[in-house]
Formats: C-alpha cells, sequence, structure tokens
C-alpha cells in the first residue's frame, strides 16, 4: 500500500504577538521566524514521521529548491514534486500568547496543478493505495474523481474550509477529517458534535467521520462504529500544524492495519507533543517519541 498526498507546500512567517491584530489596527511582533510548512507539507512530514512512506506531488517556484532537500531529510518522497513559475505559496502566521494562530495563505504554486499532471501522478497508483488530500490546491473534485476512478482510498481533510467544498463530490471520499469549525460549516452549523458526527454521517453514508476536536478530544464514526478519545492535556505554546501531526499519524497507523482507538491515542499523542514546540513541520515528533 502507498500513500500519495497532492498537498500544499508554503513558506511560513510565523509572527509572535501579544494578541491577534484587529481590525484598523498596527501592532508590532516580538519575533518572526520563517519555516517551511502547508497542511499538505505538514501531513506529509506526519506521515514520514511515523514511520511510512509518502509520496508527495506539490508544486513550488524554481528557485526553492532547498525545499525539496529538506523533505527528502524528512524521508519524504518528492519524485511527483514539480519545479513552475508561479511563487512558492506562503502564510502569514500570527501566534498569540496562548499559543494559538490565525493564518493567511498565499497559493500561488499550490493553485497552479494541470491535468495532464494529476494524470502522470495518478496513473503510479492503483486500489491499493491511498490518496490524501487537503483544500489548499486547484482541481481537488478532479483530483478525487480521477483517484476514485482507480480505485484508490481517499482521505479529505478540507482545511481551510471554502464555500466551494460544499460543491465537492465529497461522497466519494472513504474518509473525510474536519475540525470542529470545518464540521460546522459541513453540517449547516450544528453546535452538538453528535449531531453533526449524525449529519455528515447521513449525507456521506458510505463515507468514515473523523471529528479532530484539539484539546477536547477526537470522535471517529462509519456506519458501525463510533470512538472517542481524549486529548493529552500539555503547555502549549504553538498550535500550529497539530491538526497536521494528527491526520498523518492516524493515516499511517490506520495503513499499518492498527486498530481505530490506538490510531486516535497515537494520533493524539503526536498532535500533544507537536503543539508544545514552536513551528509547524518542524515541530512534528519522530514515532520514536510518540509510540
Ligand atoms: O496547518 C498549518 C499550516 O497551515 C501552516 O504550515 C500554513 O502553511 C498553513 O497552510
Amino acid at each position: 500500500m502507498k500513500i500519495l498526498n497532492f498537498g500544499s507546500i508554503n513558506k511560513d512567517y510565523v509572527y509572535s504577538v501579544n494578541e491577534f491584530v484587529s481590525p484598523g489596527e498596527t501592532i508590532q511582533t516580538s519575533n518572526l521566524k520563517t519555516f517551511i510548512g502547508g497542511k499538505g507539507l505538514n501531513q506529509s512530514v506526519a506521515i514520514a514521521q511515523a514511520g511510512s512512506e509518502v509520496f508527495h506531488a506539490g508544486n513550488i517556484n524554481i528557485k526553492d529548491d532547498y525545499i525539496k532537500k529538506e523533505l527528502i531529510k524528512w524521508n519524504v518522497n518528492i519524485d511527483y514534486m514539480e519545479e513552475v513559475d508561479e511563487s512558492t505559496g506562503h502564510a502569514i502566521i500570527q501566534v498569540n500568547r496562548s499559543g494559538e494562530n490565525s493564518i493567511i495563505i498565499h497559493g500561488g504554486a499550490n493553485r497552479v496543478f494541470e491535468s495532464d499532471q494529476i494524470d502522470k501522478v495518478l496513473e503510479n497508483f492503483n486500489q491499493e493505495d491511498i490518496l490524501l488530500i487537503q483544500n489548499e490546491i486547484n482541481k481537488i473534485p478532479e483530483i478525487i474523481e480521477k483517484a476514485k476512478n482507480r480505485g484508490m482510498t481517499i482521505f479529505f481533510n478540507p482545511a481551510p474550509m471554502t464555500k466551494e467544498v460544499l460543491k465537492y463530490p465529497l461522497s466519494l471520499v472513504d474518509y473525510l477529517i474536519v475540525n470542529e469549525s470545518e464540521a460546522k460549516k459541513l453540517s449547516k452549523n450544528k453546535i452538538d458534535f453528535d449531531e453533526i458526527i449524525f449529519d455528515l454521517k447521513r449525507k456521506y453514508s458510505n463515507t468514515s467521520v473523523l471529528l479532530t476536536l484539539g484539546e477536547k478530544g477526537s470522535i471517529y464514526s462509519n456506519r458501525n462504529e463510533y470512538f472517542k478519545c481524549e486529548a493529552v492535556n500539555v503547555n502549549a505554546v504553538d498550535s500550529t500544524a497539530a491538526g497536521d501531526t494528527f491526520i498523518g499519524y492516524f493515516i499511517s497507523c490506520l495503513s499499518k492495519k492498527k486498530e481505530i482507538k490506538d490510531c486516535l491515542l497515537i494520533a493524539s499523542k503526536a498532535a500533544s507533543i507537536c503543539v508544545t514546540k514552536k513551528g509547524g513541520a518542524i515541530s512534528i515528533p519522530n514515532h520514536k517519541f510518540v509510540i
């Protein structure tokens, strides 16, 4: 079983602030650090750090070759990465005193995927393989449909949530992974977690739903199963990439045929370690410190 992640790659500019900037306000940052990130890249790094092989299909600008070298160091396969003329995507991230973040992304190279590029990548994968996708790149419906035609198992994390997601072919998705705000938007702002799960399962009856709730834990449910997992309590300094860590570890564990409740526990532990360190991909722990 191979894992393919068609996903974004960003340069993250991380600004430490006391409070997030308000409308009309100008504030000073106490610190600026740059990292490589993107929900796609972070999730690939998490899968690799969890001990699974992952192929990352992503676009960067031709001048940002160093990103490929970093990914190789993390054991992410870069055979399907492309260098394009568009600037590499970037993210402006504010991290406040409580370790919460607020993010603006600029798509750049993440938004210039072409149909023939998608075909060339997908022809290397089949019904035994997994496709992971987030919502930071273009042509998502096409990728989902083409991967499904090849019989791949599809994991979709609609982050960041946009109106377009409601028009995507979500019934083709095998595993829908959402956080609280994404889940609410997909289920017409229902508040109760079990009602949200019930609503999503009613709409997408063949899809397993994983709801990640940060410090409130996580819930997984499909047609026959329902599991709740508590979060591991830690002192958070930066929540960037915690969700990505959870997702990468969950998929790696599932691909190794671990029990769902163990996948949730391990993913939760990995995410709790991630939030104790600053930065995105660089704060994703290796499985030696998790399992
Ligand atoms: O999930 C965290 C990521 O979101 C950051 O690395 C940033 O690039 C944005 O995509």
